[in-house]
C-alpha cells in the first residue's frame, strides 16, 4: 500500500482521507460524482443483505445522502475502490473502518460489486485500509464481523490476519431485523508479524547428512 496523496484544502471528511494505492487498485475518499456509479453496484439484494447499513432498494439518492454524511462522521474512515483498467479508474466497491459506540475499537466493513466478486479485491482493499490504519494512526485494534452465512466475508477477513473472537447479532437495516454474526479482530503485534513474515523468504531445502 502506497499513500500516493493526503488532500489539504479538500471539503470535510474529504480532508481527512488520503489516497492510497495497491497493485490493482486506488483508493480514496467516495465524492459526489462516484453518486451514480455507486449507486449502481450497491443496489443488490445480495450486498444488501450481508451489510448492517445499505438500504434495498439502493437508489442514487441513497448514494447521494450517504456522500454527504460522510461529511459529518470524521470518526470514520470510508474509502471507494477503484480497479485500474487500462488507464481508466472503475469503482468496484467500498471499505471503511470507524467506530461504532459502545465498541472498545474501529470495525472494518467492505462491499464489492458483484461483477468484480472472486478477484480477490475486497482482500487486497482491506489489507491496504488496514496497513493504512496500523502505520499511520496509533491503533491497536481492529474489530471485524461476518455473518455466519458470508463464508466469502469470513474468508477474506482471515486472509487478512483476522482470529475469530467469537459470536453476536448484527442488525441488518435491508432485512428490518438482527443476524448472527461471528466476530473477529486484529490486533497491532499480529499484523507486524505477519508483515515480517511476508517479506522473508521460503527456507531453504537442505539434503540430511
Ligand atoms: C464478501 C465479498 C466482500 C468478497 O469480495 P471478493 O472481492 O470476492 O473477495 P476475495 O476475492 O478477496 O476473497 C474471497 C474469498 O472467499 C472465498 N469464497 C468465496 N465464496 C465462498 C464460499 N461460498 N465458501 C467459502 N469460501 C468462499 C474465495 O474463494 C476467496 O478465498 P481464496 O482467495 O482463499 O480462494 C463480496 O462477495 C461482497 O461484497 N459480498 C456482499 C457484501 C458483503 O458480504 N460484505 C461483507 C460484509 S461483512
Amino acid at each position: 500500500m502506497t499513500i500516493i496523496e493526503t488532500p489539504t484544502g479538500a471539503p470535510l471528511a474529504e480532508s481527512c482521507i488520503p489516497v492510497l494505492e495497491t497493485e490493482r487498485l486506488v483508493l480514496r475518499a467516495p465524492r459526489i460524482e462516484d453518486v451514480a456509479a455507486v449507486a449502481e453496484l450497491a443496489n443488490n439484494r445480495k450486498i444488501a443483505e450481508m451489510t448492517a447499513n445499505l438500504p434495498f432498494p439502493y437508489r442514487p439518492s441513497d448514494a447521494h445522502a450517504f456522500v454527504e454524511t460522510l461529511a459529518a462522521t470524521p470518526e470514520s474512515a470510508t474509502f471507494a475502490l477503484f480497479l485500474k483498467r487500462e488507464g481508466a479508474l472503475c469503482l468496484a466497491g467500498m471499505c471503511s473502518f470507524g467506530r461504532r459506540a459502545p465498541e472498545p475499537a474501529p470495525e472494518i466493513g467492505y462491499w464489492i460489486g458483484e461483477p468484480f466478486w472472486g478477484l480477490g479485491i475486497a482482500t487486497e482493499a482491506a489489507r491496504a485500509v488496514i496497513d493504512y490504519a496500523f502505520s499511520e494512526t496509533g491503533l491497536s485494534l481492529i474489530l471485524g464481523s461476518a455473518r455466519v452465512v458470508n463464508p466469502a466475508s469470513r474468508r477474506v477477513l482471515e486472509k487478512c490476519g483476522f482470529q475469530w473472537s467469537g459470536v453476536g447479532l448484527t442488525r441488518v437495516k435491508a432485512l428490518g431485523a438482527s443476524v448472527p454474526v461471528d466476530r473477529f479482530q486484529l490486533d497491532r503485534r499480529t499484523w507486524a508479524s505477519l508483515r515480517a513474515w511476508g517479506s522473508t523468504a521460503l527456507p531453504r531445502l537442505r539434503a540430511p547428512h
